[in-house]
């Protein structure tokens, strides 16, 4: 019996000794793990920064000169108390749909919530941050009043997803959606008799391989000018020219810069809806030129790429971790009590083409993001939570041809588009376009840097 019993101890004694031995580590690793923690959190990051740009999240996004963005200093320091007003609407979206924490709740689960999301955010923080909302400047005071509603009326629309020409045999490869307003009757009717025109369009022409060609479709994005600011009232114009072309997609809300951003998101909708099967979106500017045959060829090439994913396909001039505008006389200044932080990568709003797949995901994810008052930073905004990037290419000049670049030989066939020309000077590039074809026909799209012609 004493035996036994001693036995027993002995036992007891070897498994509790190999207890106690592991709970000593767990616990001496949990505590070096935590004063590990605080130490980072205060001074030592992980990664050392290039520069000491900003401390806040910035989206991984490739730089025009192929380097990455900035690391944050640290990982886990949050900013709760001095963020802007924007961030922290955004916050506790982002939270809930956080892909890491909730997997299940990714893409799908947007279509079915709708935009209530939005507005439940804007009622939970409506209680404290009142007297900073006082504090902006006007312009951005009268944004963020607004900043809920996207439900404005359709006033005038197309019959189908935009103009067409009669007996498309094929689903149409592109539709031109092109931001303008009433006033701009003279961009609208210099583009729908250049490089708008509906139908089949042939690809570039090459004296060596076989032409392709796809069919274009066209539609116009309005709001409503201020009648009280234009003194004549304009409804009845674009009324007309609605019926007469069948171009025209106007909402009820005031055409600001501001409430650019609007056209976005009711076009995406829209889009959703209208555009059945449409393989791409040009989306741009009434002050642009496009050379749309170049277009049609570069575009089949993506579709044939087996590289180029479409349901992610954006392509543009690719802005990367670009800091907002401090200056308060500029036309997008943001002050960082509304917007604290970098950036996400975009693609230059003046003009950018992406797939019909994409712009569905895109209609999709901008229920769960506040709207934000610079339109093309709106979308970047709604691409780096889908977790897709637009791709950079050289011939989507923004910004215009670099130095005497335009004044080459044939510089108008080694581009996409460019921004920005007046309706005069679109119909005569158009028709110059058209003279130098054959001499030109060979010139590849340009490359960054230099010209390769
Ligand atoms: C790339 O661009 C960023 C920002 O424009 C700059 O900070 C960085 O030094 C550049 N890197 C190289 C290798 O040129
Ligand atoms: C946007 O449009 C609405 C509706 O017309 C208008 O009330 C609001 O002032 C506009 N927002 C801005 C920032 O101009
Ligand atoms: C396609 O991807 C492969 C591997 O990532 C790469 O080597 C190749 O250059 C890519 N092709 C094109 C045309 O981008
Ligand atoms: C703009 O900034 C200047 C100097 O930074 C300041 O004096 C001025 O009051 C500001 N204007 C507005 C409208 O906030």
């Amino acid at each position: 019996m004493a035996r036994c019993r001693c036995r027993w101890r002995s036992v007891l004694i070897c498994v509790c000794t190999q207890c106690l031995l592991l709970v000593t580590l767990f616990l001496f690793a949990a505590v070096s793990v935590c004063l590990n923690m605080q130490e980072n959190s205060e001074a030592q990051p992980v990664f050392k920064p290039k520069q000491r740009i900003t401390s806040h999240f910035v989206a991984a996004g490739v730089l025009r000169n192929g380097t990455f963005g900035p690391f944050p200093e640290t990982f886990w320091k949050r900013h709760d108390g001095d963020d802007g007003i924007w961030n922290r609407l955004q916050l506790s979206i982002d939270h809930r749909f956080n892909p890491i924490l909730r997997p299940r709740v990714a893409e799908r689960g947007l279509k079915r919530f709708g935009d209530s999301i939005l507005k439940q955010s804007f009622s939970t923080y409506e209680v404290s941050p009142r007297e900073n909302v006082d504090k902006l400047p006007k312009r951005i005071q009268e944004f963020v009043s607004h900043m809920q509603r996207r439900d404005y009326p359709v006033l005038l629309q197309p019959d189908a997803c935009g103009a067409r020409a009669k007996g498309e045999e094929e689903v149409p490869l592109l539709l031109l959606a092109i931001k303008s307003t009433e006033m701009n009757i003279k961009n609208r009717q210099a583009i729908r008799q250049t490089w708008g025109k509906v139908g089949w369009v042939a690809g570039q022409k090459t004296s060596g391989g076989a032409q392709v060609g796809g069919y274009v479709r066209r539609v116009f994005l309005l709001g409503r000018e201020k009648f009280q600011e234009l003194g004549v009232d304009m409804s009845a114009l674009v009324k007309t020219e609605s019926q007469l072309y069948g171009d025209i997609l106007q909402w009820d809300f005031e055409d600001t810069f501001f409430n650019l951003t609007l056209k976005d998101v009711l076009f995406w909708s829209w889009f959703s809806r209208s555009c059945g099967q449409t393989r791409f979106v040009f989306k741009g500017d009434d002050d642009v030129f496009v050379n749309t045959a170049k277009m049609v060829t570069y575009l089949h090439g993506q579709l044939r790429e087996p590289n180029v994913t479409m349901e992610d396909f954006m392509v543009g001039e690719v802005i990367g971790a670009a800091l907002p505008n401090r200056v308060n006389k500029s036309k997008y200044f943001i002050p960082h009590t509304f917007y604290k932080g970098l950036y996400p990568t975009y693609a230059g709003g003046g003009g950018v083409v992406y797939s019909g797949l994409l712009t569905k995901r895109l209609h999709h994810m901008s229920k769960r993001v506040h709207l934000f008052p610079i339109d093309d930073v709106y979308v970047g905004m709604c691409m780096v939570r889908l977790n897709a990037f637009p791709i950079h290419h050289p011939a989507f000049l923004t910004f215009d041809f670099p130095g005497k670049e335009e004044d080459q030989q044939c510089s108008y066939h080694t581009i996409l588009m460019v921004h920005k020309r007046s309706p005069n000077q679109v119909m005569e590039l158009w028709s110059d376009l058209e003279k130098t074809e054959a001499q030109c026909r060979d010139v590849p799209l340009r490359v960054e840097g230099k010209n390769k012609h």
